[in-house]
């Protein structure tokens, strides 16, 4: 670790952890010490895999880093948080599992802490996240840079409130298994016709990576359900099925049904 350098200590070394510190070993600004609960060979793992430094005792690293990002977990916060708040002097905190929001941070910790609340989705591993972050009132504009960083290298990111948190990430986190359940519908479906699963996973991916291009044009909904449902026409009925069918209220309840259920989980594991 040299002057230059942001140190990062990583608490948890799973799965999310992982596709964040793959991310940032891009940035050379960073360096990283990872710590787990105890199981050695993934923390050997993380060490070979991604060059980093470990450690059987994260609270031996904390004076020495800039950023403390807990990868665990909701459920074992209140654990390090406690040990955290007897250790912590200046260094921001970032948490990046589910209910653990800035508020709750700061209710845990000393006083004046940073903190931050990072919510990524499952295609971190690939670089394609779209993670929201909310902010403590502590993390000045530096620290705010040094997230932006930390969290560039697993996709897009959007800067939302903390109560914008707790409400999308049912569209952020959770649709996306919608989605793939769709696709396996349809890919279903397209392997009825003959084709090999192979071609079906193929066709679906692409249509619906081609939709997505579609949509980031920010051409109007309607127009680009026109330009592919010709009125009358073939498009028009099958709209015509899942519109009837209640489709779009079907949508919004499940969204509702995802935000309730975190909201429980919540309750269950902060308080
Ligand atoms: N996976 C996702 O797509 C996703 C998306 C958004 C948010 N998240 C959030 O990210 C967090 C981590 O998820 P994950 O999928 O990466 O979990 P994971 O693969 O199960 O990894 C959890 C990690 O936490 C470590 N850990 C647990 N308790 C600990 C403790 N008391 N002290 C130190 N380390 C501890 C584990 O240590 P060992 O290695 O010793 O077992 C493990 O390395 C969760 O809060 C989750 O809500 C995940």
């Amino acid at each position: 670790m040299t002057m230059n350098q942001i140190n990062v200590l990583f608490i948890g070394a799973g799965r999310m952890a992982q596709a964040l510190i793959a991310g940032i070993k891009q940035d050379e600004q960073f360096s990283l010490i990872v710590a787990n609960k105890g199981n050695k060979e993934r923390l050997a793992f993380v060490r070979e895999m991604y060059g980093v430094h470990t450690t059987d005792h994260w609270q031996k690293a904390v004076s020495r880093v800039n950023i403390i990002v807990l990868a665990l977990p909701p459920e074992n916060h209140d654990v390090i948080l406690a040990e955290l708040k007897q250790l912590v002097s200046g260094q921001l905190i970032v948490t990046i599992a589910a209910g653990i929001s800035p508020t709750y941070l700061e209710s845990e910790l000393p006083s004046g802490t940073a903190v931050a609340w990072v919510m990524p989705n499952t295609a971190a591993k690939l670089g394609q996240s779209i993670t929201l972050y909310a902010l403590g009132h502590y993390v000045n504009d530096k620290q705010h840079e040094w997230i932006r960083n930390l969290i560039r290298g697993i996709g897009d990111f959007e800067f939302v409130t903390e109560h914008q948190i707790h409400e999308l990430t049912a569209i952020t986190g959770s649709a996306p298994a919608f989605v793939y359940l769709m696709a396996s519908v349809l890919e279903k479906l397209a392997e009825e016709t003959g084709i090999s699963a192979q071609q079906a996973r193929k066709l679906v991916a692409q249509m619906i990576a081609g939709s997505t291009e579609m949509l980031k044009t920010n051409q109007d909904y309607f127009d680009l359900i026109d330009e592919v449902a010709t009125p009358g026409g073939s498009t028009a009925a099958g709209v015509e099925v899942l519109l009837q069918s209640r489709f779009p209220e079907l949508l919004r309840e499940a969204i509702s049904a995802c935000r309730k259920k975190a909201q429980e989980l919540i309750s269950i594991e902060t308080y």
